[in-house]
């Protein structure tokens, strides 16, 4: 009889290699899948490891391309910012990569989806969700929340079971890494009171070893989304991938924060997103210059929810295409350039231009060429404050009422 499939996310780390054999144990054939999302991966020596530990099928992926335009791109149209700071960049890989595992699973006639991560994260609601969302029929399995092993007892597991295990750096952090961004938790960083050690950053650069003499760069937008950098055009994931870089050397896009998990934990995690904070800072000074004030303030409200659903695993739900439709008309005048100076660990804006742009010398100068007629301002003012002035005259004495009311002249 031939036994059950299991489709499961591999990045051939420790846990997910040690998944492979345990689900087989379980009775399971075991087809992984690995995205590439911008992680520092070699697919061909992964799709070896895992073959070397039991897979039956090993499937790899480039979808850096795929995720800059499919999850980065409305994410920055959004300017998409958990509890107003972490651009999200781990949260948005999961949908990704759990699209890639339905689609093997429908293509491998497998029953169940299987990933590597535990019962206290944030990474298994989305996994979840995104994939029973996808694909309603599939189950899925983590095996990290079932086996408790602690990390030694997986490598004697890992070992027993034949599974090359690095004898590299036990580093004491957990981290993960894309495109959007570098996350990294657990070690020291678990106090949130002390500092994040130096040796925590991988992208970027200490701020106070950051070159001296800033460098200024500019954005091409078209409709919200970046299509050039100083003139050149170039796709959206490189120039995400350039950003990174000189961000990093510029010591942009140090975010440390304590959040709070979809599960009910506070946990205190470092970002590094130099191109994200970059990005997002360039796209919201573009729309400040040609979006209407009801349409922005308007935005910034459903830009919250849109960032805490993207955090709670709901990619898949139709609140979020909803949403994506509102952000989406939007961004049609979210075209023109921004320049951003990079020095020391910030990054600001010292420049913005659009063929769109509500700014007009006429009307903002105080210099000569004002067609701006104040005239007519002391009659709007008149309008604008008659509530409140009507307010303030009615009071809150229900005896005063009548006399004070009669006193009120308009
Ligand atoms: N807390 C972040 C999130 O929920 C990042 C988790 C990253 N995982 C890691 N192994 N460091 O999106």
């Amino acid at each position: 009889m031939s036994r059950p499939k299991v489709v499961l996310a591999y990045s051939g780390g420790l846990d997910t290699s040690v998944a492979i054999p345990w689900l087989s144990e379980k009775g399971m054939d075991v087809v992984s899948v690995t995205v590439d999302v911008g992680q520092p991966v070699d697919l061909e020596a992964v799709r070896r490891k895992a073959e070397a530990s039991g897979a039956v099928t090993a499937y790899v992926a480039d979808a850096r391309r795929e995720f800059a335009e499919e999850f980065l791109a409305p994410a920055l149209r959004a300017n998409a910012l958990y509890e107003g700071i972490y651009p999200l960049s781990t949260a948005l890989a999961r949908p990704l990569i759990a699209r890639h595992l339905v689609e093997v699973a429908r293509r491998e006639g497998a029953t169940f989806v299987a990933h590597g991560c535990t019962g206290k994260g944030n990474d298994q609601v989305r996994f979840d969700l995104s994939t029973t969302s996808l694909a309603p029929e599939l189950e899925v399995i983590a095996p990290a929340r079932e086996w408790k092993m602690t990390r030694e007892e997986e490598i004697v597991y890992a070992k027993a079971h034949g599974i090359p295990v690095e004898a590299t750096k036990t580093s004491p952090y957990s981290t993960d890494e894309n495109l959007w961004g570098r996350s990294v938790e657990c070690g020291v960083l678990e106090d949130p009171a002390i500092e994040p050690p130096e040796e925590v950053y991988g992208w970027t650069r200490s701020p106070t070893e950051a070159p001296e003499t800033p460098t200024a760069v500019t954005i091409g937008f078209e409709q919200g989304i970046p299509t050039s950098l100083d003139g050149n055009r170039a796709p959206f994931h490189e120039i995400v991938l350039a950003l990174n870089q000189l961000g990093g050397r510029h010591g942009v896009g140090r975010i440390d924060h304590v959040e709070s998990r979809v599960v009910g934990i506070k946990s205190r995690e470092v970002y590094e997103c130099p191109a994200a904070v970059v990005l997002i800072g360039a796209h919201q000074a573009l729309e400040s210059l040609v979006g209407p004030r009801d349409v922005l303030d308007f935005k910034r409200g459903v830009e919250q929810r849109y960032a805490q659903l993207i955090y709670d695993g709901l990619w898949f739900a139709p609140l979020r295409t909803a949403l994506d439709a509102f952000v989406r008309s939007t961004q049609e005048r979210v075209t023109g350039e921004v320049t951003v100076k990079l020095y020391k660990g910030s990054a600001r804006v010292t420049g913005r231009r659009s063929p769109y742009s509500l700014y007009q010398q006429t009307l903002a100068t105080y210099s000569t060429g004002d067609r701006f007629r104040q005239e007519m301002s002391e009659g709007f003012i008149y309008v604008w404050g008659l509530p409140a002035r009507t307010w303030t005259a009615i009071g809150t004495q229900p005896t005063a009422l009548t006399s004070r009311a009669a006193k009120y002249r308009a």
